[in-house]
């Protein structure tokens, strides 16, 4: 499927909320600043005319219902399409269901779904009243969570300008490092390590502007922000990897935690695998903010619908 990146902007404003690639840095700021507005509990709008309508054709947990409960406290609907029973099985297009679905006065669909682009090609195909929040395609985008990952880093370092960021793991089937990476480069961060094994590293990782390591020791030397990754066996065709060398070579242990700077904050967008990629001891100690970054996504992700619903 091609993938149509300049479709989220109309008339420089933001229309969906597809990817982070081709996002400007000040859509990106703007987020953020509304965001941090409702986290600290400012007055909330309150958009009582409007309906969203989820639809995940892929399993969800924190995604999902962080956007429930974001739509809920600005007092939007939220209805949530059962996926699992409806009629897509019984051999309606995605398109027919779009269109029952919008016929029923949505104004906002969104969207995870395993193949790449299907929210940018639900967004050209719906009425110019909807917007599509892009809630992952495959291994391309996951945007809403780049963004609260950007809310955590601005949260907890104050700036990107002076930071190591070592992002760990399976990045070739990794749709929350790809967004990551943009946003990181869009927000000037100073320098942006992967880590893994080159197998699990995409081949154009030399156009990313990061610096690839197969060593995980020295990939997160100095770092002050590690994001750990899981590996996405659902996407691996083969078995690429064994999970035993694996934890060896690439698990976030206490002692391996040593080599990046003693206030480094330890990411993860979850679900994590406790003894594969990371030690519980990292994932529940006083350096993770993993479950920060659940609670964060929440507001990030109301300041998205707000921002979103306003422009429509
Ligand atoms: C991620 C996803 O689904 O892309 N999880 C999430 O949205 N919090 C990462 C993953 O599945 O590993």
């Amino acid at each position: 499927m091609k993938i149509n990146h300049n479709i989220q902007l109309q008339d420089n404003k933001l229309k969906h909320f597809l990817n982070i690639k081709s996002l400007p840095k000040s859509y990106i700021i703007d987020i953020i600043n509304r965001a941090e507005e409702f986290h600290k509990g400012g007055s909330l709008p309150k958009y009582l005319d409007k309906v969203v309508a989820s639809l995940f054709f892929e399993p969800s947990t924190r995604t999902k219902t962080t956007f429930e409960l974001a739509s809920k406290k600005i007092s939007s609907d939220f209805i949530n399409i059962d996926i699992a029973n409806s009629s897509t099985l019984k051999g309606e297009s995605i398109l027919d269901m779009i269109k029952t679905i919008e016929a029923m006065s949505c104004q906002m669909f969104v969207v995870r779904h395993s193949v790449p682009g299907t929210a940018h090609y639900i967004a050209e195909s719906v009425s110019d009243k909807i917007s599509v929040i892009n809630a992952g395609d495959g291994s391309n985008e996951h945007p809403t969570q780049a963004m609260l990952d950007m809310f955590t880093i601005k949260k907890h370092k104050g700036e990107f300008e002076n930071l190591k960021v070592s992002i760990v793991g399976d990045i070739l089937h990794s749709r929350v490092a790809k967004s990551l990476i943009y946003a990181l480069n869009t927000l000037e961060t100073k320098e942006i390590n992967i880590v893994g094994p080159k197998k699990l590293i995409p081949d154009n990782y030399s156009d990313m502007n990061v610096n690839y390591f197969s060593n995980m020791n020295e990939g997160i030397k100095d770092s002050d922000v590690i994001i750990m990754l899981r590996l996405q066996k659902e996407r691996m065709h083969d078995a690429l990897i064994s999970m035993d060398s694996y934890y060896v070579d690439y698990g976030l242990s206490r002692e391996r935690l040593k080599h990046a700077n003693n206030d480094v904050i330890v990411m993860h967008p979850g679900p994590i695998n406790r003894g594969i990629e990371i030690e519980s001891s990292v994932a529940d100690g006083p350096n993770s903010v993993i479950l920060n970054q659940v609670s964060y996504g929440i507001s990030v992700r109301m300041a998205i619908m707000s921002i979103l619903f306003d422009n429509n």
